[in-house]
Order: structure tokens, then C-alpha cells, then sequence
């Protein structure tokens, strides 16, 4: 039976639950899925895929990002999906950034204020602004697919500095911005897309695909 990693980084504790519903997805089509936290990822031996997931604070989650570059070399030959979680999205007409593609949860970009004439707060909240720093770290291996979907800020639980981070960049109101069709319907879609990778030629350990089988899964 395939293995899949699902391995997520949090603050606030939102995240995790993306990460448990993106692995409950990918079980649905047989796979056994482990969803951990990143400190608890010893080694990505014996995965046949692997999902990294984190929230941007500030960029994308610090050890998420330092996550992909440790790894950066194993994931030349285990296909690697990532998503992101975030509250605030410039609306552009991108569907991919540097070749790689991207699906987004559709309620969460905003169109600019004044087409053609981006604000700091929406130059700074560009989908390539956020994505091409992952893909930076991943290089030279790139995930078969990123996720961009809202995530969930509560006021109460930051500290005075991550709060005046929020209010003055960000200028996201406070909520549950979490879309479960979107993050359940790009999850359910990571099987096939890990095994098209898997497929390429130049990775001969994972040139031979099975069919997917029913059986338990540990998420
Ligand atoms: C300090 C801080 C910085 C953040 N930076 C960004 C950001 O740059 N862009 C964005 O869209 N959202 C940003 N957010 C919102 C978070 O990405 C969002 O609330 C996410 O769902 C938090 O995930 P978590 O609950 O797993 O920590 C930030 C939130 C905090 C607290």
C-alpha cells in the first residue's frame, strides 16, 4: 500500500486541522496517510509522497520553509505537494507560478483597490510573492501542486508584536476563513497527481504504479 506524509507547521493551531482533512482526503482513495507535526518527521523513508503544509506568518511559516530545504534533496525522487494557509490574497488571473500549479481557494483574493496600481499591503500579498520563496526552497525538485487557502486569525490569541504585524500588513479582519470544499477537493486530487510524478521518467524507484486498494489508514 501507497504511504503518504502529511506533515503541517502551525502557530495558532488552525493548520492542523487543514492537515487532518487534507489526509483524510488522500485516504479516501487507499493510501495509508500519517499526519504529523514537522518537529515529530524523523526521516521520509518509506514515503511514497509527502504534503508539507504551514500558514504564512511573515512569509511562509518559518519551519516549513526550513523543512523543504532539509529535505530538498529526497524530494528529487518523493513527489512532494505543499499548501499554504493565509488570510489575505491579491486577486490575480495566475494559475501557476514558475511552471508549477497552483489552486486556490476562490473566495479568498481580493481584487486591488486600483486595477494596475498595486498598494503596498496588495503588492505584498501577490500569490508569486508567497509561492516563489517554496519554490526557491524546494529547488531543485518542485511539488507536483501547491495549495493557497484561507486560514483562521483570532486577535486574542496573538502577542502585541504578531498583532501589529496583522493590523498594519496584513489588514485582514479576524475569522474563520477556512474553506473545506476547496481544501478537500485539492486533497482528493493529490493521488493522481503524486503518481503522474511518480510516472516521470528519471525516477525509476516509483516507474511502477498500482492501482489503488481499499484498506485502514492512520491519519
Ligand atoms: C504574525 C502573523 C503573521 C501573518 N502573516 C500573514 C501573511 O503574511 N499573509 C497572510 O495572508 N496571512 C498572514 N497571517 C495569517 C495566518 O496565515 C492565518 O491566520 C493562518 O490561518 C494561521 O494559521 P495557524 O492557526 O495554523 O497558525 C499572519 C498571522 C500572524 C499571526
Amino acid at each position: 500500500m501507497r504511504r503518504i506524509l502529511v506533515a503541517y507547521a502551525t502557530m495558532a493551531g488552525s493548520t492542523v486541522e487543514v492537515a487532518r482533512a487534507v489526509g483524510e482526503e488522500i485516504a479516501k482513495s487507499g493510501w495509508q496517510v500519517d499526519v504529523l507535526p514537522l518537529s515529530e518527521v524523523r526521516d521520509l523513508e518509506g514515503y511514497d509522497g509527502v504534503v508539507v503544509g504551514g500558514p504564512m506568518i511573515m512569509g511562509w511559516h518559518r519551519a516549513a520553509s526550513g523543512f523543504l530545504k532539509k529535505h530538498r534533496k529526497a524530494f528529487q525522487r518523493i513527489p512532494l505537494a505543499v499548501f499554504v494557509t493565509c488570510m489575505s490574497l491579491t486577486k490575480t488571473d495566475e494559475t501557476s507560478v514558475d511552471g508549477v500549479p497552483v489552486t486556490l481557494d476562490e473566495k479568498l483574493p481580493k481584487p486591488p483597490r486600483q486595477e494596475g496600481r498595486l498598494s503596498f499591503r496588495e503588492r505584498y500579498a501577490r500569490l508569486t510573492h508567497y509561492v516563489q520563496p517554496i519554490l526557491n526552497a524546494t529547488r531543485p525538485a518542485r511539488p507536483v501542486s501547491v495549495g493557497v487557502f484561507g486560514g483562521r486569525l483570532d486577535y486574542g490569541r496573538l502577542k502585541w508584536w504578531a498583532m501589529l504585524f496583522v493590523v498594519l500588513i496584513i489588514q485582514a479582519p479576524p475569522g474563520e476563513r477556512r474553506n473545506w470544499t476547496a481544501i478537500r477537493s485539492w486533497a482528493a486530487g493529490l493521488p493522481a497527481a503524486f503518481q503522474l510524478e511518480a510516472a516521470e521518467p528519471g525516477l525509476p524507484e516509483h516507474a511502477v504504479l498500482e492501482t489503488s486498494s481499499s484498506g485502514a489508514t492512520s491519519t
